[in-house]
């Protein structure tokens, strides 16, 4: 499908803001597609469709699992939300006919991250958080300038060490894929930054 289509059908479904929030991880999976040396197009069609099945219910999450066979973990039957991910990356292939599986993959984890992540990955779980129509977030001006001067995987790091802080801080269930991508990638973070 073109980007184009992609991105009307997501204007369709979503709600406006949700879909602003869309229009900006496709823009800055963009810019870090041609800083990074990916191919622009996977990052935007991942980019779009990261959360094509964020509009669903949990009572609807739980039956698009059954539908399309994907199990759920014990940490997505805990925090229901989590299952627009894998639920997502399982339209896009159904409806949106994406049979790449990085694109896939990029979808699947744009929330928790995964130790190991390919660039496409990264940039895509970078992106949703950096984009620039999220409200401010801590340290997010110090996360946006590394992404985009070649330290993406600081920038993952530090998403990661924020994004457990958050948790912490509300009292909520942290999904032990959150714990072992941020024990991957919180290596990075002693690296200085000049
Ligand atoms: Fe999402
Ligand atoms: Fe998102």
């Amino acid at each position: 499908m073109e980007v184009e289509q992609l991105r009307e059908s997501m204007k369709s479904i979503l709600k406006e803001t949700r879909y602003q929030h869309v229009i900006g991880v496709e823009e800055v999976s963009i810019d870090l597609a041609v800083i990074y040396g990916c191919d622009p197009y996977k990052a935007r069609v991942a980019g779009i469709l990261h959360d094509c099945a964020k509009h669903l219910t949990d009572e609807e999450l739980i039956s698009e699992c059954e539908q399309y066979n994907l199990s759920i973990s014990e940490a997505e039957a805990k925090s229901v939300y989590l299952l627009h991910a894998k639920v997502g990356a399982a339209y896009a292939k159904a409806k949106y006919g994406v049979w790449d599986k990085d694109i896939l993959n990029a979808i699947t984890y744009h929330t928790t991250g995964r130790p190991a992540m390919s660039m496409i990955e990264k940039i895509v779980f970078t992106a949703d958080y950096i984009e620039p129509n999220r409200k401010p977030l801590p340290r997010i001006e110090e996360i946006r300038f590394v992404a985009y001067n070649n330290n993406i995987d600081i920038a993952v790091s530090m998403i990661l060490e924020n994004t457990i802080n958050y948790l912490k801080s509300i009292d909520a269930f942290i999904d032990n894929r959150t714990i072992e991508t941020n024990e991957y990638y919180k290596k990075y973070t002693k690296v200085s930054i000049s």
